[in-house]
């Protein structure tokens, strides 16, 4: 068990966290639509290469999150998995397949892809996975979420959890509780509590080491709706109330999403939470489109630009890395 908690310490210290670049095929299509480009598996490979063979990588990137698609390709004859491990950082995988329609409850839904994971686990460490996620999803409105999205979520999480420590790779626990909507800040903090406490009992009923786990939850912010503004300084004490309440002392690193913030956001809020943070826990991220966004954007356009993308793509892991240490400013932002 200790070379679990080894594994998660590996990813997320000293300013280093995490490339969520596990975007399902339909959700990678859609983002390279969105900047103009078509999708195929040469262009998304493409594109992730250019980000996995970045001169940040070593600094800054402890894991990078791969899809299904991704952790079998190779570029130049090298598997995509040896490139990540060279430049420094532990290949991880998407083992969920997704979020479906919750049967009772149609506006919400359930993660599925606990049948024949035990084989898909031992398949993608022998492909060199040592970390894996999972990802279950919660909307906040009047009604929402409801206990029965709560339990169920919390224990498709933690059944996946206890099947990927017996893999021997660590497992991130990913409850979002989503920004959609026009809830307060307040709201998002007492939904977020209830989910992340549920689902510690559940992993505590699946008896899951805690040290050997990663906790993939969302900052505390109003709805992306609402006309509430916060300042970071009030965001980051929220998130903290927040996490000190319901997260177990044992659990050794906490990694954001970016959950739909901008790139700087993302960054400044991770770094007041830094500087505040009083607690055991390793505070870096997770991020997926708060590191890949400026970078994809300009890979659409200059496709053959590999070092164009790479510095866009560094100075975000360089931002994100000085957050993950409270070392992060405006101005070093803006240079
Ligand atoms: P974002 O940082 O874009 O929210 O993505 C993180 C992630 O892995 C979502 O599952």
């Amino acid at each position: 068990m200790s070379e679990l908690n080894n594994i998660a310490l590996k990813i997320t210290s000293n300013g280093k966290g995490i490339l969520a670049a596990d975007e399902s095929t339909a959700t990678m299509t859609k983002r390279l639509e969105s900047v103009g480009t078509d999708s195929s598996p040469e262009k998304r490979l493409k594109f992730r290469h250019s980000l996995f063979s970045s001169g940040s990588m070593k600094k800054c990137i402890g894991g990078v999150i791969l899809y299904d698609e991704t952790i079998r390709q190779e570029y130049n004859s090298r598997k995509i998995s040896e490139i990540i491990s060279a430049n420094g950082a532990l290949p991880g995988i998407k083992v969920d397949t997704g979020a479906k329609t919750l049967a009772n409850s149609s506006d919400e839904k359930i993660t599925e892809g606990l049948d024949g994971l035990r084989e898909r686990l031992k398949e993608y460490y022998k492909l060199g996975a040592r970390f894996t996620k999972w990802r279950g999803v919660y909307i906040i409105s009047k009604e929402y979420p409801s206990d029965l999205a709560k339990t169920s979520n919390a224990h498709a999480l933690a059944r996946y959890s206890a099947l990927a420590q017996e893999s021997g790779m660590v497992p991130i626990v990913e409850p979002e509780v989503l920004m959609d909507g026009d809830h307060s800040a307040e709201d998002c903090l007492k939904i977020t509590s209830e989910v992340i406490k549920k689902c510690f009992d559940e992993l505590d009923h699946n008896k899951v080491d805690l040290k050997g786990i990663i906790l993939k939850p969302n900052m505390i912010l109003p709805g992306s709706s609402s006309n509430q503004k916060l300042s970071t300084q009030v965001i980051a004490e929220m998130t903290l109330e927040c996490l000190k309440k319901s997260v177990p002392n044992e659990v050794p690193s906490i990694a954001f999403l970016s959950g739909g913030q901008s790139e700087e956001e993302a960054a400044k809020n991770l770094n007041s939470i830094n500087k505040l943070n009083d607690s055991n826990f390793l505070m870096t991220f997770s991020y997926g489109r708060a590191l890949q966004q400026s970078a994809l954007k300009y890979w659409a356009k200059n496709q053959e630009d590999i070092n164009g993308t790479q510095k866009i793509f560094n100075h975000r892991a360089n931002m994100c890395s000085l957050a993950a240490k409270g070392n992060w400013t405006e101005d070093i932002e803006k240079k």
